[in-house]
């Protein structure tokens, strides 16, 4: 691999549940690779798990995104015009950052979710029921995939459900890559003019969910700006992520006869099936960006101050070095930390409710239906090659 003609972003994936097969040689290779982005400048992409996870938790790297380059053409923005706007927090650094997390984290924890899996449970079985009702063939991306995690984030922030198709649109057309700029200007304003005018109805009519709190917390001290930018924030990466979890991971298990009997005829296997679907599918599918704020060496080479750094968590999650035959999906492998909801400072502030959702759908949907199986050949099911987050366009079952 030469230094002058670096290499853009490998997407191409040959197998669609394995990474581009070109992070295996990079990360035997060339670890701490060249990269060139879109945008003309060169940075950096790191493969390993052991690299991922010191750019993630180092200070001397920023979040903020709107210094870094894109490693695939997503997010444009206008000139003079933030991708982040006020309040999202995932672009920030401590100790702005810091202070949101601070504000937040109680309202993610493990205890917090437990107690909301009863609802997580009733809404599960009353869109299995629903399915049932309408009988076999169904696309499970509009029957359960999309519509659980939706509902979920919409009752935990206060956002009225019966808004979905239009949000879900939104964020649709936000996280399409190479999407047509003037769309997602669009689809920004609106999604933006829309939980603004929530949080400034909130304020009037406060009541007991996540943005309604916040408007009176005296604690939080937000302002419509930053609550609107973190209710954005939360509502976008809360519905999109575990609804293509839920549809890729039943597709997957679907075509791993073997491992979905194993989860069947051990349920208590549920937790670390989880875990390993996390690790094989990596969804977030291009990694992270991070900026070096100053002259940093990772893995042997020296990342200069200004230079985008992408931690590629699909490569960093199938290195061998800390999962042994990483290729292969095994529900029973003994738990080892993946880093399918990145590492450190911004690690997924969701993971606790993400994790709930998916400990409940995935046996639920097994036990109803036992003779569940893909209505069209898996080479027919639309892949998210184009989508920031990976996945299925539809998933058509039938039992
Ligand atoms: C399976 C589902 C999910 C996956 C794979 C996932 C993945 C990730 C990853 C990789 C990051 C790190 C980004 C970075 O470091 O730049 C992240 C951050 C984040 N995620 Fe998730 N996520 C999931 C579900 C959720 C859910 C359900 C929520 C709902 C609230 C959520 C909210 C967030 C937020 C707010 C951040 C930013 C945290 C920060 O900057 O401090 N995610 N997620």
């Amino acid at each position: 691999m030469s230094v002058t003609t670096p290499p853009s972003l490998p997407t191409r994936r040959e197998r669609p549940f394995d990474p581009p097969d070109e992070y295996r040689l990079l990360r035997e290779e060339d670890p701490v690779s060249r990269l060139a982005f879109p945008d003309g400048k060169v940075g950096w992409l790191l493969t390993r798990h052991e690299d991922v996870r010191a750019l993630l938790s180092d200070q001397r790297f920023s979040s903020n995104r709107l210094r870094a380059s894109s490693p695939v053409r997503s997010f444009p923005v206008r000139p003079g015009e933030p991708v982040f706007r006020a309040g999202s927090f995932i672009g920030m650094d401590a100790p702005e950052h810091t202070r949101y997390r601070r504000i937040l984290t109680h309202w993610f924890t493990t205890r917090r979710m437990r107690e909301l899996t009863p609802r997580i449970e009733r809404i599960v079985a009353e869109h299995l029921d629903a399915m049932e009702r309408t009988g076999p063939p169904v696309d499970l991306v509009p029957a359960f995939a999309l519509p659980i995690p939706s509902l979920v984030i919409c009752e935990l922030l206060g956002v009225p459900y019966e808004d979905r198709a239009a949000f879900q649109d939104w964020t649709a057309t936000l996280l399409r890559i190479g999407g047509d700029e003037e769309s997602v200007f669009a689809a920004r304003d609106a999604l933006w003019a829309y939980i603004r005018g929530l949080v400034e109805r909130k304020r009037q009519e406060p009541d007991d969910a996540l943005l309604g709190s916040l408007v009176h917390d005296p604690d939080s001290s937000f302002t419509t700006d930053e609550l609107t930018g973190v209710g954005l924030l939360l509502l976008v990466a809360g519905h999109e992520t575990t609804a293509n979890m839920l549809a890729l991971g039943t597709l997957t298990l679907l075509t791993r006869p073997d491992q979905l009997r194993a989860l069947r005829e051990r349920p208590e296997l549920i937790d670390g099936a989880v875990e390993e679907l996390l690790r094989y599918l990596s969804i977030v599918q291009f990694g992270i960006v991070r900026v070096a704020r100053e002259d940093v060496v990772i893995g042997g080479r020296l990342i200069n101050a200004g230079e985008t750094v992408v931690a590629s968590l699909a490569a960093a999650n199938r290195d061998p070095e800390h999962y042994p035959d990483p290729d292969r999906l095994d529900i029973t492998r003994p738990p080892a930390q993946h880093v399918a909801f990145g590492h450190g400072f911004h690690q997924c502030l969701g993971q606790q409710l993400a994790r709930a959702e998916m400990k409940v759908a995935y046996p639920a949907l097994f036990a109803r239906f036992p003779e569940l199986r893909l209505a069209v050949p898996p080479e027919e099911v639309p892949l998210r090659h184009d989508m920031v987050i990976y996945g299925v366009h539809r998933l058509p079952l039938t039992w």
